[in-house]
């Protein structure tokens, strides 16, 4: 088989490549290792800051996200039981979406099935096997695995690693400068049948550790608690997890108690490659970063990673300019490492730390009774939630 780019992984980073590519004239083929059921179902960010939301529009792939996301233009701090109201857009003039990652991605293979390629190829295959990589620093690089049992190669001018964190693709970079931070504890996150907590999502701090109150829909609440790293669920049973959400989110806070339909635990890291490139395979996405989910920043940021990348792939197509390939890891870095410094930065202000004490406590009180009361700190935290502008 042979396309222009080879595309590993069909997450909102390789599917996005795959639509934007098209758009431009540019053949591909998504390799992923997944059912189509299984990465549709799969529950993860919900979060859409304005300008990934502007991307999907653009891209003609926004119509039932208009139709069925929730605009916010809030969020609530907690603090010692109090809320404190953050107007993002007040301070920015800019909302953020909530539609789950997994419409996104239903919505991107719709296209990618419905639009087809011009060479005949499946926009997308699904369940394949023993994936890797080879040639990638000569100007014909291929992808070899296994599919309904038959070996295959996929031959390319450009590969998209897009697998996340445990794909196949950075391993197979020499040399990565690598820049981590795992943190000392884990969310378990729930789906519940209720009424959301409160319009805007809640990030509570407590002393028993983090809490936040985000939704799906209106009749759809998506619950997160701090917990410990290597937590084991069966402990959690779900009078467990309800009392300690009363605890944390506090007075004040409606919580209606539903059925809890999936429950989760995520591991939490900062992590950058800045290898971002090798030859012709390029990372984007949580292949090359991964950010703590309390600043939302994680599908946002791999979003961006793919406006750098697909414009960079059609100005080389569209007359052998190369110059913003060469520039897509440094491109894309500046937005990274300030996602991380937020992300990072939302983390240390909200979470408990196991090695707490009462001095950090206070200050991390203190930070917080600054940032829901200075309009200067608001608007940073404000603008940066709803997202830095492109670049690209
Ligand atoms: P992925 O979604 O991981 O996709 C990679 C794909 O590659 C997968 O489908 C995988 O099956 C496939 N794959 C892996 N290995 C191979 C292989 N060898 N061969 C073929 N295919 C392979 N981000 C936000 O922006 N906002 C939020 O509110 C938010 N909240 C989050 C909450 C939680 C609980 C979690 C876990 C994450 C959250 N994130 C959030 C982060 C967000 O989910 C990720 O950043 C996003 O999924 C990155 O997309 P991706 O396409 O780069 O990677
Ligand atoms: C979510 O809706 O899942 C969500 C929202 C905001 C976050 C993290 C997760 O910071």
């Amino acid at each position: 088989m042979r396309t222009q780019v080879g595309i590993v992984g069909a997450g909102p980073s390789g599917l996005l490549l795959s639509h934007l590519l098209h758009l431009a004239g540019i053949d591909s083929v998504v390799l992923e290792s997944r059912s189509r059921e299984y990465v549709e179902d799969r529950v993860r960010a919900g979060l859409l800051e304005g300008g990934s939301v502007d991307t999907l529009t653009e891209a003609g792939v926004a119509d039932r996200l208009h139709r069925e996301g929730l605009v916010h233009h809030g969020i609530e701090l907690r603090f010692d039981g109090e809320g404190h109201r953050i107007p993002l857009t007040d301070l920015t003039g800019r909302v953020v979406t909530i539609y789950g990652q997994q419409e996104v991605v239903k919505d991107l293979i719709a296209a990618r099935l419905a639009a087809g390629t011009r060479r005949g190829n499946p926009p997308v295959l699904f369940e394949v096997a023993d994936v890797a990589v080879h040639d990638v620093t000569s100007a014909a690089p291929r992808i070899t695995f296994t599919h309904e049992g038959r070996a295959q190669t996929l031959e390319c001018d450009f590969i998209g690693g897009c697998d996340g964190f445990h794909g196949v693709c950075r391993p197979a970079i020499p040399d990565l400068r690598i820049y981590e931070r795992v943190y000392p504890f884990a969310w378990l996150g729930i789906l519940s049948r209720s009424r959301p907590v409160s319009e805007e999502l809640i990030y509570a701090r407590h002393e028993e550790g983090f809490a936040l109150a985000t939704m799906r829909s209106s009749t759809i609440s998506r619950l997160y608690l701090q917990c410990a790293p290597d937590e084991d669920l069966a402990l959690w049973p779900d009078s467990r997890i309800w009392e300690a959400l009363h605890r944390r989110l506090g007075r004040g806070a409606e919580l209606e108690e539903g059925e809890i339909f999936q429950k989760g635990v995520t591991p939490m890291r900062s992590y950058v490659c800045e290898t971002m490139r090798h030859g012709r395979l390029f990372l984007a996405g949580d292949a090359a970063h991964i950010v703590p989910p309390t600043g939302a920043k994680g599908m946002n940021l791999a979003i961006a990673d793919i406006r750098v990348l697909a414009r960079g792939l059609e100005r080389f197509y569209a007359g052998g300019d190369e110059t913003l390939l060469d520039r897509y890891a440094e491109i894309c870095l500046r937005r990274i490492w300030k996602g991380q410094r937020f992300s990072w930065w939302m983390t240390s202000m909200l979470h408990r730390f196991a090695d707490d004490d009462p001095f950090e406590h206070r200050v991390q009180v203190a930070e917080l009774a600054y940032v829901s009361s200075s309009r200067a700190a608001m608007t940073t935290l404000a603008e940066n939630y709803v997202g830095l502008p492109f670049e690209v």
